[in-house]
């Protein structure tokens, strides 16, 4: 049975534990100018319904280093769902490419890409989750912290892919997870209710930013308006401005506290510059680490 990266929820503790020490290896390899060919001529579609640098950037460079190849598909290109069904491109992809990745909007059709593909699909991002980016998160946490367990994350501002994704992580490692959102901002329910019941980690959910930064090792914030919701970004100024990640919300945490944002970042929204420029950021280690960590996901994709 092939198997695909579609969501943390598929994936045991054991399992992830695994990629990051693949990871380790890769990206010792690559700093050493070591050649990891462990992908040898095999083949990767990248199918990009939104737009995107890091994830075409990281997965396009990241395959060439493994020794294969990855093609672009932009927005323009294919138009899945639209002008071709998800299930036949699936099935035509296949006949070509040894592994697909994906960014798409509706995550049912990242399910039924998955389904109707006989090769592995990686999710790059839909409108439910990012599990690529929360496993280069928390690798990057463990690069910084030496433990990637224990922790207390505070995700501050829309309850969007990024704070599910978080969410599904608390349900393999043992976290303190506070998501702070307004009200009606709030992630996923049946993913909070999921998670929950894994009895894993301690979530929590929030609305007071102050309150939810205390004693937190790491703070972590995204846009508030996502790739698709561009008609709401006045709109949604309004509510979020009280949740911007500022000096002033930096004093009321712990001096030791870790800044990271998956980026792009509207500086002046959701960060301040300071903030995103300051010494208590890692959001250039976290924007790396999404290549290491995909390279590892791949080579265990495609390896086994
Ligand atoms: N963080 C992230 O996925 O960035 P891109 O949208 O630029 O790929
Ligand atoms: N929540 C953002 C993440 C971008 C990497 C979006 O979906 O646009």
């Amino acid at each position: 049975m092939k198997k695909d990266f579609i969501s943390i929820a598929d994936y045991s503790r054991n399992e992830l534990e695994e990629i990051f020490d693949i990871t380790k290896e890769l990206k010792d390899k690559t700093k050493r100018g070591e050649e990891h060919h462990v992908c040898k001529g095999k083949t990767m579609s990248m199918i990009f319904a939104k737009p995107s640098a890091r994830t075409r950037i990281s997965f396009e460079t990241g395959m060439y280093q493994l020794g294969g190849y990855a093609l672009y598909l932009s927005p323009n290109d294919i138009g899945i769902g639209k002008r071709e069904a998800v299930k036949d491109i699936a099935q035509v992809i296949s006949r070509y490419n040894d592994i697909i990745m994906a960014r798409l909007f509706a995550h049912n059709h990242m399910e039924e890409l998955a389904r109707y593909a006989t090769v592995p699909v990686i999710n790059g991002l839909t409108d439910y989750n990012h599990p690529c980016q929360i496993m280069a998160d928390i690798y990057t946490v463990k690069e910084h912290k030496g433990r990637h367990t224990d922790l207390k994350i505070t995700y501050i501002g829309d309850g969007n892919n990024i704070a599910n994704s978080w969410i599904n992580l608390a349900a393999k490692f043992p976290l303190h997870l506070v998501i702070c959102s307004p009200s009606g901002y709030e992630p996923d329910p049946k993913t909070l209710e999921y998670a929950r019941s894994q009895k894993v980690s301690t979530i929590e959910v929030l609305s007071d930013p102050a309150a939810a930064v205390k004693g937190a090792d790491v703070i972590y914030t995204d846009v508030w308006a996502s790739m698709g919701q561009e008609a709401e970004t006045e709109a949604r100024k309004k509510i979020f401005m009280p949740y911007q990640i500022n000096s002033e919300l930096m004093r009321q945490a712990d001096k030791k506290a870790l800044v990271m944002h998956c980026l792009p970042a509207h500086r002046g929204d959701e960060i301040t510059d300071e903030v995103i420029d300051g010494p208590q950021s890692i959001v250039f280690d976290e924007a790396e680490n999404r290549m290491h960590v995909q390279k590892a996901i791949i080579a265990k994709l495609l390896n086994g």
